[in-house]
């Protein structure tokens, strides 16, 4: 609807012009303070009759404006004060001071109401059941084998040693020859496993990370090497072709096989726990001399378990990197992590580190 023209819709209201239904403020009627009594009682009847019919924010509002506005209603009465007499005026005054007063309250109650029900409803629209049942999203954690591995590194860790790493495909010569086991050597077929071409592949155990260390490390030396070994074993219990291995080494002066003693008991305890009896045999590796075979026996138990090789580092392979090997000694081991775990908790098949089932793998 077009509003009318403000010509059109100009009338007489209690002796005012008004123009578009406000007083015309350029060309005011002065009210009597009768004249005012009269407007307050009609604007107080008409609040009251508007209040009852509000039924929503926007009617609210404009009655608002209307009455309270800076350019409503009532603040247009307070014009009329000026002409009035002191005595009328503070009569006039209270007059509409309590109106206004009383409006104000009127609508804010009613505001109040309002928001008050519209949160009833929002929260009644929002209301969460806590009785039901929680959407459950499981918890994953780490594999066993991580574990495991993060476990002994931790054990090393704290007795000085810190953790290095080398490469998967391996070289040859970091393989083989820099740990003495020359081309014709037939140790060299048991690892003989997985080329990638002519001179590199997969490595079989962690053992030339000693080397890549040594070469850039002057001694000491103390290291360990977790990682992925491959060989070319079927895979069957207590077989896999991909399996891990850590790596330890330790070069310094005056080392000896009494050291390398005392650092795997602590080892064994630490990991297995109390109680755990440790025998050296002897052994055979290229770049161990003497190299011995590491066997464990749980308490009460009958049977030795070889959790390890180890050895004293051979004074070629020292030779080889450019340590003096007059004045520095070292030992070394590997063991296999699967092991470590099978062995710890009784584990049976070695495949099921692989075969992630969950009714193995949530047991940890
Ligand atoms: N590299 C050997 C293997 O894979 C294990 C080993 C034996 C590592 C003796 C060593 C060691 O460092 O001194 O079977």
């Amino acid at each position: 609807m077009t509003p009318p023209a403000a010509s059109v819709e100009a009338s007489l209201y209690a002796g005012n012009l008004l123009v578009n239904g406000k007083i015309d403020s350029y060309n005011p009627h002065l009210m009597t303070l009768e004249e005012l009594r009269v407007e307050i009682e009609g604007l107080e009847r008409e609040l009251q009759e508007r209040m009852a019919r509000i039924d929503d924010d926007a009617s609210l509002d404009a009655l608002r404006v209307d009455f309270l506005g800076r350019k409503g209603r009532i603040s247009g009465l307070f014009k009329h004060l000026g002409s009035l007499d002191a005595s009328e005026r503070s009569e006039a005054g209270q007059l509409l001071n309590t109106l206004k007063e009383r409006a104000g309250q009127e609508i804010a109650r009613v505001a109040q109401k309002a928001s008050a029900e519209q949160l009833a409803s929002q929260l009644d629209a929002e209301r969460v059941d806590m009785s039901l049942p929680g959407v459950y999203s499981t918890f994953g954690h780490l594999h066993p084998m991580t574990l495991v591995q993060r476990e002994i590194e931790s054990i090393f860790m704290r007795m000085g040693f810190s953790v290095a790493a080398g490469p998967e495909i391996e070289t040859e010569y970091y393989n083989f020859d820099a740990l003495n086991i020359p081309v014709e050597h037939p140790a060299r077929a048991d690892w003989d496993t997985f080329y990638i071409d002519e001179t590199s592949l997969l490595r079989p155990h962690t053992s030339p990370v000693q080397i890549r260390v040594m070469e850039t490390t002057e001694p000491p030396v103390r290291i360990i090497c977790p990682g992925r070994c491959y060989r070319r074993d079927t895979q069957d219990a207590t077989h896999s072709p991909v399996f891990h291995q850590i790596e330890l080494l330790w070069v310094e002066e005056g080392l000896s096989l009494a050291n390398l003693k005392y650092v795997l008991e602590v080892f064994t305890h630490e990991f297995f726990g109390e109680g755990y009896e440790m025998l050296f045999s002897g052994d055979y590796f290229p770049f161990t001399e003497p190299s011995v075979q590491v066997h464990i026996k749980a308490p009460g138990a009958t049977d030795w378990l070889e959790i390890m090789g180890a050895g004293m580092v051979d004074p070629a392979v020292l030779e080889g990197v450019g340590y003096d090997a007059e004045i520095y000694t070292g030992f070394a081991f590997g063991l296999g992590i699967e092991r470590m775990a099978m062995l710890k908790y009784g584990i049976d098949d070695i495949r099921v580190f692989l075969t992630n089932d969950l009714r193995f793998l949530r047991q940890f």
